[in-house]
């Protein structure tokens, strides 16, 4: 065969990867092939493939007779919007997509690149996990991706993309990455699938309710975004890079043509609801504030009572962590600590500008929560914001009562710019409550109880329901008005620009976790 026609042959094996009918069963299941994601994914023509003839060299269980150049795995580099990434993409129709010695190497090699060039990496996993056929060599190859994620965090964005099953070894990688997206229904991660789980626990469960992305997106948190199919999921993820640097050492893409609609500086003035124990969605405040639809929540059904996520400031990136009063109003607990201060320190790891919307009653009280450690996890939260060294800004809008209020950005925990709405209410705890406790005897000597108590907790909210005790003290730097917000942050956050703040020397903190 001439030598061209060889090439064009080989390529063409190898690309099919499994054969043409697992390629029909993976279509007919409603998923793409490893190829097809990454066309979709990078800028059209950008990809260029490495390791496209790479087989493996195990000899057990019949696998010396069975060879699929590739190896079940396509790895390479190409942009997206014009930016390097460096991608593997693992094929389900060979093999289950199983991770060989070969495989992880491949993988390993796109990794190593992805951090001498300072370019983030990207895995579409759709993987059976160690390919059982090796047995230890499997192993160690996971073992050598878990120790690159590991050493890669907070230097290269690290994004993993789960678009089929993904048991075992498959779902470890992704977990030290810095975010998971997730099919619904036909993506799954479980460390032991449902049959394992019935042999070992007698539970019956599906692998979706066990490991779906619902499952994941709502009960454990594991997955931060979710899509209803394969197109719409790489659209996000394209859309989600545009958001990041390329590594720790450079600022997020700004772009030049965003959109404001100054409408939002009348409609801001009327989301706070005239009763302060009344509910409101803190989404409408950040849309008020931002670029137009440039928010971008990060674990959106996950701990709800806090909302997390990227948006843009005339084009800059910024992370967003507010109090969200319209769940449990939007207290603290250890879900939503866990949340934050992920997120906190994701964004301090990638220069990322902090601003913080916060309305927070305090800590949720209880003995599920104490139980389960809410001092360890909540502390979380307080040692993410205490040790990030980016800018750092935070709006009181509301209640910011108790720990919570020096949880929650605070300027004594190193934030750069501190401000309030006249609304804001910061205190040790609510008014009703102090005065229970402040004013126990004279409450308990009057005559009528009930009008005495009142009579105190109006003294106390009179004192301490506001903004000025802070302001006097210079716990904030300004009062501002809800109007006033989207302009004083941007000057605000323009002012921190330079910020240049160095930890102590360390080897590395101890976060509580
Ligand atoms: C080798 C595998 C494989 C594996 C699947 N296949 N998983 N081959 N090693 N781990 C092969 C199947 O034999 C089959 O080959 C093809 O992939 C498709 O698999 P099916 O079972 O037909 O597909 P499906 O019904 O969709 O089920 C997918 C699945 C299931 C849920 C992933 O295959 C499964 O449970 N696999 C095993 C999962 C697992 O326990 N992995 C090991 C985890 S231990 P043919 O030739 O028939 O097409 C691990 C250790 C690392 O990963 C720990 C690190 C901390």
């Amino acid at each position: 065969m001439d030598k061209r026609d060889e090439l064009i042959e080989r390529r063409k094996n190898s690309v099919l990867g499994g054969g043409q009918p697992r390629i029909d069963k993976q279509h007919k299941q409603g998923k793409l092939t490893a190829r097809e994601r990454i066309l979709l994914l990078l800028d059209e023509g950008s990809f260029q493939e490495m390791g496209m003839f790479i087989e493996h060299r195990s000899t057990y269980f019949g696998l010396d007779k069975v060879h699929y150049p590739g190896d079940g795995v396509v790895t390479g580099y190409g942009t997206i919007h014009g930016r390097t990434v460096y991608i593997f993409s693992q094929d389900f129709t060979v093999l289950g997509g199983s991770l060989s010695e070969t495989h992880a190497l491949k993988i390993c090699k796109v990794m190593d690149l992805a951090m001498k060039n300072g370019a983030p990496i990207i895995g579409l996993n759709d993987s059976g996990g160690a390919r059982i056929q090796e047995g230890v060599v499997s192993l160690a190859g996971y073992a050598d991706i878990f120790y690159r994620n590991t050493r890669a965090s907070g230097v290269i964005p690290q994004i993993s993309v789960s678009m089929g099953p993904c048991a075992g070894g498959a779902v470890y990688s992704p977990a030290l990455t810095d975010f998971i997206f997730m099919v619904e229904e036909t993506s799954y991660m479980f460390v032991t699938g449902p049959n394992v789980v019935k042999t070992v626990t007698h539970e019956e469960v599906s692998s979706e309710d066990l490991g779906g992305a619902k499952s994941h997106a709502e009960k454990s948190g594991v997955n931060h975004f979710t899509a209803s199919n394969d197109v719409e999921c790489l659209k996000k993820v394209r859309d989600f890079m545009t958001y990041l640097p390329q590594n720790a050492n450079e600022l997020a893409p700004s772009p030049k043509n965003f959109a404001f609609n100054v409408n939002k500086l009348e409609s801001i003035k009327n989301i706070l609801p005239d009763n302060s124990n009344l509910p409101y969605d803190v989404r409408k405040v950040i849309d008020c504030v931002i670029d137009d639809n440039s928010f971008r929540e990060v674990h959106e059904d996950y701990a709800k009572n806090i909302v997390v996520g990227f948006a843009r400031l005339e084009g800059r990136t910024i992370g967003i962590v507010a109090n969200q009063p319209a769940s449990l109003a939007g207290v603290l607990d250890i879900d939503s600590s866990r949340k934050g201060a992920r997120f906190v320190r994701f964004c301090d790891a990638f220069n990322i500008p902090l601003l913080v919307f916060e309305d927070v009653p305090g800590f949720l009280p209880g003995t599920d929560q104490e139980w389960r450690g809410i001092i360890t996890h909540g502390a979380k939260l307080l040692y993410a914001f205490s040790e990030a060294t980016v800018p750092r800004i935070t709006v009181i809008l509301r209640k910011a009562y108790g720990g919570a209020f020096d949880v929650m950005n605070s300027k004594n925990i190193g934030a750069d710019l501190n401000f309030a709405w006249p609304n804001a209410e910061i205190a040790v705890m609510g008014a009703k409550g102090a005065a229970e406790i402040i004013f126990k005897k004279e409450i308990s000597e009057a005559a009528d109880k009930e009008a005495k108590w009142l009579e105190k907790e109006a003294e106390y909210a009179e004192k301490f329901a506001n903004p000025y005790r802070a302001a006097e003290r210079g716990f904030v730097d300004d009062v501002i008005l809800p109007e006033e917000t989207r302009d004083i942050l941007i000057k605000g956050f323009a002012s921190l620009e330079k910020k240049a703040e160095v930890l102590p020397a360390k080897k590395h903190g101890n976060i509580p976790l």
